[in-house]
């Protein structure tokens, strides 16, 4: 099991008003698993992704990431967790202005603490794997909006992560670009990727496997093609 949540709670304390963005909610999600997140604006599934990520802690309940209880770990394992494990990509690509396509997905693996060479062949070979091999010395300010969706998902992959997280990862693009993002999506998880992604983008959310609705924080549908089939066996 990749991730397992048990009655996972999230309050956030704003001053005195306490803000319950997940109400205990409980799932799991197998490797080789393509989920996608709905549900309304406000409703958490950005703060679910958050938790999931590693980035914030439940307030209470259990997350078991890969067994191990994320609740228990020191914020130096979570970012080690971060750095290694996952691969986050963003509506606004979140890339490093200054640099080119091939640093900002070189980036990753510094952090991890590869040699100069293996990064930089390693990040040919992302950049390659979205497409983007004649574009690697140009900087964010150079290319497209989805060719900059592509850097980002370059980075997400660099490091071999155990999943992929994308918040609204087609937000921000013309419904060309979109497209082409979904179709990549896609064909990541046809060759092994485990994805989990938020996504208002019903054709994206029609590709996955499974689709978690979320509404005021609770998870009020998990739908599941292959789980309903096991019904009729
Ligand atoms: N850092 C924070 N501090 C306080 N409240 C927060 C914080 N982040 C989110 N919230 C609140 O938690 C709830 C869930 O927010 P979240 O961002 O997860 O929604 P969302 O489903 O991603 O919405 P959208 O579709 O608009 O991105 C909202 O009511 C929001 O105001
Ligand atoms: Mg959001």
């Amino acid at each position: 099991m990749l991730i397992q949540f048990k009655a996972v709670s999230k309050v956030y304390q704003m001053g005195e008003v306490a803000v319950h963005a997940l109400h205990q909610n409980s799932f799991t999600i197998d490797s080789g698993e393509f989920v996608s997140i709905v549900g309304p604006s406000g409703s958490g599934k950005t703060t679910l992704l958050d938790v999931i990520g590693c980035l914030s802690r439940p307030t209470n309940g259990c997350y078991l990431f890969k067994e191990e209880e994320v609740q228990n770990l020191s914020d130096r394992d979570l970012a080690r967790i971060r750095n290694e494990k996952i691969g986050f990509i963003f509506q606004t690509f979140h890339l490093l202005g200054r640099n080119t396509a091939l640093a900002n997905v070189a980036l990753p693996l510094f952090y991890a603490g590869l040699p100069k060479e293996a990064r930089m062949a390693r990040a040919r070979e992302a950049l390659s794997q979205v497409g983007l091999s004649d574009r690697i010395h140009h900087r964010p300010n150079q290319l497209s909006g989805g060719q900059q969706q592509r850097v980002a998902i370059a980075r997400a992959l660099v490091n071999n992560p155990d999943i992929i997280l994308a918040d609204e990862p087609t937000g921000n693009l013309d419904s060309k670009s979109g497209g082409e993002i979904i179709e990549l999506l896609h064909t990541l998880h046809k060759h092994g990727h485990t994805l989990i992604l938020v996504t208002h983008d019903k054709e994206l959310a029609g590709l996955t496997d499974r689709t978690i609705t979320i509404k005021d924080g609770r998870i009020i549908g998990s739908e599941d093609p292959r789980k309903q089939m096991e019904h009729f066996r």
